[in-house]
């Protein structure tokens, strides 16, 4: 199956799942229910979900069964963008082609959308079908997706974020922001899939999570340069956003051209640690290479 397909069929089964799980919430706050909506349904590349369902099948899971860590995931990942977006933090107008949320809402409905939407990923892992020998998982991607969401992971490197705005830091401590800030959700994508799966051998683990590791910073090394390079039609969110809040980035911190040359560094490194699997590692390779030459 080509990328382009695999992507399609993978955007469409989450869509589903996520709009059918919005769909049965009650109506007693239409306006947050709405926010919600907005947030989690409308654009978005499924990126996560992609890595899940990659990963995942590779490693022998079905399909099915990937769905309730993938939908729960992007859960997380709209919340994060709609507090991102908010103007204590980022101050942007514009998400996935769209005005954000608090501009489309209000701030409280999007401070709460992004409260409840959370909450909803592990109502969702606690929840959504999952066959038998994988029901008794649950209580590991409650544990991953836990880790990779709050201070350990997204949140902490949100914090460091900006911490890091109006100021020099080092490339190791912008690595160390980036691994939290991306990486951390990337990383639990691959870690979740391995839990589902049988039968993976430590050394595959490894790899997966190395390469895993990989994928997260080229992810936001790439976003770093597309707020230079790219185009707000293309991109859906504003052009020049961290420039204009002075961000610690790659591009910043070393220089677009090295930023780019070190982005290549990354694929080639992803690319290598695909190569040591004893699987077919076709999609999770092309994968790669649309994470890292993505316009948007
Ligand atoms: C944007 O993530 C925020 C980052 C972590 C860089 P995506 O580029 O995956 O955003 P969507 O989901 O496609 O809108
Ligand atoms: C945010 O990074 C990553 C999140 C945890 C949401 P950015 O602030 O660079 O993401 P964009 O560029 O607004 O999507
Ligand atoms: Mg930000
Ligand atoms: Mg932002
Ligand atoms: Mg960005």
């Amino acid at each position: 199956m080509s990328l382009h397909s695999y992507r399609q069929a993978v955007s469409e089964r989450t869509n589903n799942a996520l709009s059918q799980t919005i769909q049965a919430l009650p109506d007693h706050a239409q306006t947050l229910k709405q926010a919600m909506e907005y947030a989690l349904l409308i654009g978005g590349k499924r990126m996560r979900p992609f890595l899940l369902h990659a990963t995942g099948e590779m490693l022998g899971v079905t399909a099915t069964d990937l769905d309730c860590p993938a939908i729960a995931i992007e859960a997380v990942h709209a919340y994060s963008l709609i507090h991102d977006d908010l103007p204590a933090m980022d101050d942007d107008d514009l998400r996935r082609g769209h005005a954000t949320c608090h501009i489309k809402f209000d701030e409280a409905t999007a401070i709460l959308a992004g409260d409840a939407l959370q909450t909803l990923a592990f109502e969702i892992l606690c929840q959504h079908p999952l066959s038998a020998s994988n029901d008794l998982k649950r209580i590991k991607l409650v544990n991953i997706l836990s880790k990779a969401s709050g201070y350990l992971g997204m949140c902490g490197g949100q914090a460091m974020d900006l911490a890091a705005t109006d100021t020099l830091i080092n490339q190791a401590q912008l690595e160390a922001l980036h691994h939290k800030k991306t990486g951390a959700l990337l990383s639990a994508c691959v870690e979740m899939a391995i839990v589902l799966a049988d039968d993976v051998t430590q050394d595959s683990c490894n790899t997966l999570r190395e390469y895993a590791k990989i994928i997260g910073l080229a992810f936001q090394v790439q976003d770093d340069i597309l707020d230079v390079v790219g185009d707000s039609e293309v991109l859906g969110k504003p052009q020049g956003s961290d420039q204009a809040q002075n961000k610690s980035t790659y591009p910043a911190m070393m220089g677009l051209e090295q930023a780019q040359a070190y982005l290549e560094n990354l694929h080639k490194q992803a690319l290598q640690a695909l190569q040591t699997l004893p699987y077919n590692t076709q999609i999770l390779a092309e994968f790669t290479n649309f994470v890292i030459h993505r316009a948007y």
